[in-house]
């Protein structure tokens, strides 16, 4: 499906101020160092041609959650640093957002110039869509392009609100991520078989009831099976179930077999007394799991069922991890059906989040179609939900 707003090549960028906002929001130790630059990688595309058209280039992100006030630890200085030196030239870093340095180097800029403004976050009227803050940023500019397709789900000043002020228009990412997303959802080359994992089910509804409409078949692994087995009636000990999603789990075992969508959950399980690696594992039938025992991965069987109905798959998405992926002994199974797609001739899209952590630790990210720059805006996407970041953005 290709996007229908306008984007960054149907308006005149040349020698223009433009307003950018990415979602440089990427993990860091606890020193402050990128572990991840993949945002920032990503962002690359729209930046470079940008410079390329001489514009002037303010670029404007939030990091973590600083809850609207000025925290050292949430900085943009060192994504100002990784930038510089992907782009190799010297991006300019304002010490506030809309303050009296900010105005200054916007001033300054000169074209081709990139700078970025501090946290946006650390202002509490940016996750209020505050409109007078809004209009802050736009002032600063002659376009917005939004490029953050990672918050694309958050209706907020900088994503969302600075498009009342300004020409608004889609960068390369945001572009690329709903071209292949959206591609996948309305036209899938089938048979199109989705894989979901990750703790809960209710976490994951939207997302299943959508592809009950689209896809051949759903795997189903990771935390959220645990609830579909109770709905079963199956001993799962004290695996992680959400009892009050148990009529729901029924409701959708029900509504895929009505549709004739194939779901596949575990047949053996990976258990533990323990959730750390001194735990003692021990693999059972996925409908005997003992008493004391926490169901923590997906175990030999499982992954061969799985892979079978993989291997005849053109095209698969995948969101969520199939067991606790963070302790290596139980990241047999994710690192299983990630070396399974890698494999594959099939289009393999990852939705961002964990399944995306789980395939770079494994170092197969190369091996993949495309892995989304978004957790929870991918999942919305993938749910049908309008993504209020690109909603706002002017129609072709
Ligand atoms: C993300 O990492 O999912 C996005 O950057 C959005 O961050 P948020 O959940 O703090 O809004």
């Amino acid at each position: 499906m290709s996007i229908n707003k306008k984007t960054i090549e149907d308006i005149d960028v040349k020698n223009k101020k433009v307003l950018v906002r990415c979602d440089f929001n990427v993990p860091q130790d606890d020193d402050g160092n990128i572990t991840d630059d993949k945002r920032i990688v990503e962002s690359l595309k729209t930046i470079k041609y940008l410079i390329d058209n001489n514009a002037k280039i303010i670029l404007c992100s939030h990091l973590g959650r600083p809850k609207g006030e000025f925290n050292e630890k949430y900085s943009l200085k060192p994504i100002a640093k990784r930038l510089s030196e992907l782009l190799n030239i010297k991006v300019k870093m304002a010490t506030d957002v809309i303050g009296e340095n900010a105005k200054k180097l916007v001033s300054e800029l000169n074209d081709g110039e990139v700078m970025l403004l501090e946290n946006v976050r650390f202002h509490k009227e940016e996750e209020e869509n505050d409109l007078i803050f809004a209009k802050e940023l736009a002032n600063f500019a002659e376009i917005y392009v939004n490029d953050a397709f990672g918050t694309a789900h958050r209706a907020h000043a900088s994503t969302a609100g600075v498009a009342n002020y300004l020409p608004a228009v889609a960068g390369y990412l945001i572009e690329k991520e709903i071209d292949i997303l959206g591609g996948v959802l309305d036209n899938p080359q089938r048979p199109f078989v989705a894989i979901l994992g990750g703790k809960k089910v209710s976490d994951k509804i939207g997302v299943i009831e959508n592809l009950i409409n689209k896809a051949d078949s759903i795997i189903i692994g990771g935390g959220m099976a645990y609830t579909f087995f109770k709905a079963q009636g199956f001993e799962i000990g004290k695996s992680i179930c959400e009892e009050d999603r148990l009529e729901l789990a029924k409701e959708l075992l029900e509504k895929a077999n009505s549709k004739n969508v194939k779901i596949l959950l575990p047949v053996d399980i990976v258990c533990t007394n323990e959730i750390s690696e001194n735990g003692n594992a021990i693999t059972v039938e996925a409908n005997n799991i003992p008493a004391d025992f926490i169901g923590v991965d997906i175990g030999e069987k499982t992954i061969e069922v799985f892979a079978h109905e993989l291997e005849k798959a053109k095209t698969i998405m995948w969101n969520g991890p199939m067991g606790v992926f963070e302790i290596d002994k139980f990241a047999k199974g994710t690192n299983a059906i990630a070396r399974v797609l890698a494999n594959l001739d099939a289009i393999t899209i990852i939705g961002g989040g964990d399944s995306a952590s789980a395939i770079e630790k494994c170092g197969l990210a190369d091996k993949m179609t495309h892995i989304s720059t978004g957790g929870g805006a991918s999942l919305e996407y993938i749910e049908g939900k309008v993504l209020p970041g690109i909603e706002c953005l002017n129609n072709k």
